[in-house]
């Protein structure tokens, strides 16, 4: 079979393409710094802050996450009276904080998002519901906004933006995208700092994932946690709330992230909500962060926890967290629906060695209390805490009785017990684990959780399971670049290599005697088949190009980005281009990861790769064709003797017999092609709901082209092929 020149053109379109690309990834990465830097000078940042006293060194509080209030699940309101106000007249924390996604912001099938009103006045009318029946001071709850409750939000202070009419924060008009709250007792003082990094143009859903810090803000958190050290002569310890995990938190303009800056402010934990409980009811992960020694201070290195809160959507998750004498603990329930609240404990002192912090220092005079929170309804018997030794096979150390504390109230549930803590001086953080025992006035027992201890404040090795490390230790900012570059690198070696490759072995004969040769058939060879044969069809080849080169330019989609009626912005590879963002700068990033990912993966590389299988099949079916008609003219020569009409029947015998032997892998790809037709209509229709059926379906890119160039290379395979 003879191979036609590749020419000169491709060879040169081959090179304008890798210049192109190389201006053009310079070009994005200044798009992108635009475009921060757009957003962070239109937003002003704002402390709200507020102080409680506080009784003694304990204190404690009550988390919440991800409410997803929906018009189409009215249970998930009645259950905050129901179920969250018995609770918090039990537990009667300090504090109630709210950690965002508080309305799902979604329509019946969840296909479009979009602020509803009514489901903010429910929230409203619950949470004051929950106040009355809770007993808790409606100016000790505190709100923030997640994505959900940004979706479709034009701008701060929109007529849609409810959160600043509706939220209880705005009822006591904290609006600040941080509320800086302190608990403050006699020589300490507790702060609670909470982060809005919602965008600020709130794009609708999907691509709105991400919390979207700007430098302005993380200054603005790290004086803030910074003011307290300096005018205050207690001790502080210092927890921040937000909506985001930091996996799932963008870095600002000048690539700042939280991260450092919550290190070097010492802060013990910051806690969060937004994956839900669905990936893991433990995302927990201890930040290290160390910082460069220089000739004032020597190389240190910082940690501070992170512990995400299941959703209170599907899980009923709240979250006790306490402070005693600067100690955190916490402890996760899940509201039983069926019953009443159920009596539970919190040891607050020793704490739990999986979650510990501290630095160990063995000189320290060790703390020679537990101490107990026990929320029950009931009054409590007696109250014993045990000990067990795991080297032992868990048997019991010691029984210590424990007595109601001084200060013992309802509203301060304490039991406490001195102990002698040098019993338990461990090199092992999980030699001693502790159990806490109540019998009520009914003669229920209680019991907490049996876990590690020690007394030195080592820490016990916390290991993630696989599906926690990915979605909550990866930094998916970066994950989402790799992804994607990587893709678009391979498209651009898939069509420019076999290109290369051409232009080569033009100059020598081997690979066209390797393929007019049946010998050396390997996987090497199919692969080389697959290339050249595959990019021969020069019309559908440069089609892919420009489609690439296209994504990488020009907008994928015109759409609503944030309200239904709003105006119709373009999304780039580079984000939403929106004139609320000066500087013509774009929104987004990585926010668009949930459309450009999937479409990349799932609609383009496996088109071109289907183009390609469908040109190099036919060159294929050719090949084989003429070949067996070859061999086959010449037995038929050799056997009848210049017969022409016997001939001409054993070609026509041949060739559907090789019809037959090749139509498997004709149907593979055919069946290929209809499953790329099948993921690019439900990603299409998908985008479609999520910003209007019009303009997305107007727009080229994403609705078309890819059906265009599956039926040109279908047609083409099939037309070719037929051919006699
Ligand atoms: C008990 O209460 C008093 C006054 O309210 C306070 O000074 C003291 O520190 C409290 N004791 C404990 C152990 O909390
Ligand atoms: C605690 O009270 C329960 C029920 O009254 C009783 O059975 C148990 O023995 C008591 N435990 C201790 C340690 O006193």
């Amino acid at each position: 079979m003879a191979f036609p020149p590749s020419g000169l053109s491709s060879t040169a379109a081959m090179a304008n393409l890798i210049v192109f690309l190389i201006c053009l990834s310079s070009r994005t990465s200044n798009n992108l710094a635009f475009y921060f830097e757009g957003v962070s000078v239109a937003e002003a940042e704002t402390v709200s802050r507020e102080v409680f006293p506080m009784d003694g060194d304990l204190a404690w509080v009550v988390q919440i996450s991800d409410l997803h209030i929906s018009a189409y699940h009215p249970e998930r309101a009645d259950d905050l009276v129901r179920l969250l106000a018995p609770a918090l007249r039990v537990v009667r924390p300090a504090l109630l904080l709210v950690t965002g996604d508080i309305t799902d912001a979604k329509n019946r099938r969840r296909t479009s998002s979009r602020q509803d009103e009514s489901e903010w006045i429910q929230y409203k009318n619950s949470m004051d519901a929950v106040v009355k029946h809770s007993g808790i001071e409606k100016r000790r709850i505190f709100d923030i906004q997640g994505n959900h409750d940004k979706y479709g939000v034009p701008f701060v202070g929109s007529s849609l933006d409810f959160f600043s009419t509706h939220s209880i924060s705005s009822q006591f008009n904290r609006l600040g995208t941080i509320q800086s709250i302190s608990l403050e007792g006699g020589d300490r003082k507790y702060l609670f700092l909470g982060i809005d990094d919602t965008m600020s143009v709130g794009i609708r859903g999907p691509s709105n994932l991400f919390g979207h810090p700007t430098d302005e803000r993380i200054a603005a958190a790290v004086t803030e946690l910074k003011t307290l050290d300096e005018h205050l002569k207690s001790s502080v310890t210092k927890l921040v709330f937000g909506h985001f995990p930091m996996s799932f938190t963008a870095s600002s303009a000048q690539g700042e992230r939280y991260e450092t800056a919550f290190a070097k402010q010492s802060i013990s934990a910051y806690i969060c909500g937004h994956l839900h409980a669905t990936f893991g009811k433990q995302l927990w992960r201890l930040h290290t962060v160390s910082f460069p020694s220089d000739s004032m201070k020597p190389k240190r290195a910082t940690q501070f926890w992170e512990w995400e809160l299941g959703d209170w959507k599907d899980y009923r998750f709240i979250r006790i967290l306490a402070i005693d004498q600067g100690e955190v603990s916490f402890l996760d329930l899940e509201l039983n629906p069926s019953e009443k609240f159920q009596s539970s404990m919190l040891i607050t002192y020793p704490t739990d060695s999986r979650i510990n912090n501290r630095a160990v220092d063995h000189d320290k005079h060790l703390r020679n209390d537990i101490n107990v929170l026990v929320f029950s309804v009931q009054e409590m018997v007696n109250v014993t805490a045990k000990i067990f030794d795991s080297r032992r096979d868990f048997c019991l150390v010691e029984e210590i009785t424990m007595q109601p504390a001084p200060n013992y109230s309802i509203n301060k549930p304490l039991f406490h017990a001195k102990w002698n803590p040098e019993n338990y001086r461990s090199v092992s953080a999980h030699r001693y684990w502790l159990q806490v025992f109540a019998f009520d006035s009914e003669g229920e027992m209680i019991t907490s959780i049996r876990r590690p201890f020690s007394v030195e404040g080592r820490a016990a090795h916390f290991s993630p399971t696989w599906l926690a490390y990915l979605i909550f230790y990866l930094q998916w900012e970066n994950i989402y670049s790799i992804l994607l570059w990587s893709n678009i690198c391979f498209l651009v070696l898939l069509l420019s290599l076999p290109k290369l490759l051409t232009h080569l072995m033009k100059r020598n004969a081997s690979y066209q005697n390797w393929a007019a040769s049946t010998e050396g058939r390997n996987l090497l060879f199919n692969v080389f088949w697959f290339l050249i044969e595959g990019s021969r069809n020069t019309k559908l080849w440069a089609a892919m190009v420009t489609f690439l080169l296209y994504l990488l330019m020009f907008p994928w989609f015109w759409g609503r980005a944030t309200s239904e009626d709003g105006e119709i912005s373009e999304m780039y590879l580079s984000g939403w281009r929106m004139e609320a963002s000066t500087d013509g700068g774009t929104l987004g990033v990585p926010d668009l990861m949930t459309i450009t990912l999937p479409f990349m993966y799932f609609v383009v590389t496996p088109l071109f790769l289907a183009v390609y299988g469908l040109s190099a099949e036919m060159s294929a079916i050719c090949l084989r064709l003429s070949r067996t008609t070859e061999r086959s003219d010449l037995q038929a020569l050799l056997v009848s003797g210049q017969n022409g009409a016997h001939l001409g029947w054993h070609v026509e015998k041949t060739r559907s017999l090789v019809c037959k032997r090749l139509r498997g892998w004709s149907w593979a790809l055919l069946l290929i092609c209809a499953v790329i037709v099948c993921s690019h209509s439900k990603l299409a229709s998908g985008t479609m709901s999520a910003y209007g059926t019009r303009p997305v379906a107007l727009s080229p890119a994403v609705s078309l082209v890819p059906l265009l160039l599956l039926v040109a290379a279908v047609y083409s395979m099939m037309t070719k092929s037929l051919r006699p």
